[in-house]
């Protein structure tokens, strides 16, 4: 894993936006995987800052809330159009989300694994991190190993995304997400906290053991993950010296 510590988002966000982009240059016809939340939109300002060609780039959202229709003001749908692809030159057959009104949902799951499949699998893969690690939708004690499906959202998720419904009432119970396995399968996963109420998550994520009780520690298993931190977010890394020296080092092939 690569943490990448910055003195601030603002500053966090304008490297991940370049590590995108760079994506988006080299290859036109990049897979992306996208994420949702108030964690990423200022990446996603940055991204339409930068004017990019996205006729080409096929996307697929690690999320969506079940029995929320697409037009829903708060499904990850509108969340998508809104904050990112109307502001850029997506093909609309080329963006992929979970539905949540699917009437069958094993079979879109099983469908929305194919497709991932089919467009040669996720080049980047955008993450957030819930405040108990939750990648994904995937809660705490989700198998390691899982696929994209249906899950029920822990009480504590709900809480967390109650600021976007009005009230914690309104926030769905099941969502469905894709799995770990999916996630451990992309080539290069790019994970985003900002914040103190993040740090112990991320501190967990990062040095933690490897375990289904947060399972952004998975991302230990995969090959290639960069996280991006403010200060306030990488506050309880026990090696987070270590970190800004590695970063502040790297030769000049490896920088962003
Ligand atoms: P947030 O959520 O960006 O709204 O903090 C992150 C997540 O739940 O993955």
């Amino acid at each position: 894993m690569e943490i990448i510590i910055q003195p601030t988002a603002a500053a966090a966000n304008r490297v991940a936006a370049r590590l995108f982009a760079n994506v988006i240059r080299q290859k036109p016809s990049a897979v992306l995987g996208m994420a949702t939340g108030g964690t990423p939109l200022a990446l996603y300002r940055e991204l339409v800052a930068l004017q990019l060609d996205w006729r080409k780039i096929t996307t697929f959202n690690l999320d969506e809330y079940v029995g929320l229709a697409p037009a829903h003001s708060q499904s990850y749908h509108s969340f998508m159009w809104e904050n990112l692809f109307r502001h850029v030159n997506i093909a609309r057959k080329n963006v992929h989300l979970p539905d949540g009104r699917a009437k069958d949902i094993p079979k879109f799951c099983a469908k929305y694994e194919r497709q991932i499949r089919a467009a040669g699998g996720i080049d980047l893969q955008l993450l957030g991190i819930g405040t108990e690690g939750h990648i994904g939708f995937n809660e705490p004690t989700s198998s390691l190993a899982s696929r994209t499906r249906i899950k029920t959202l822990t009480p504590q998720t709900r809480k967390d995304n109650a600021r976007f419904f009005g009230s914690e009432e309104q926030v769905p119970h099941h969502c469905i997400t894709m799995g770990i396995g999916t996630i451990l399968d992309t080539r290069h996963c790019v994970l985003l906290a900002f914040g103190s109420n993040k740090a112990r998550a991320i501190a967990a994520a990062v040095e933690g053991p490897v375990t289904s009780m947060n399972p952004a520690s998975a991302l230990q298993l995969h090959p290639k993950t960069t996280v991006f931190l403010d200060e306030a977010a990488a506050a309880e890394l026990k090696l987070q010296d270590y970190y800004r020296w590695v970063y502040d080092h790297k030769p000049d092939w490896q920088k962003i």
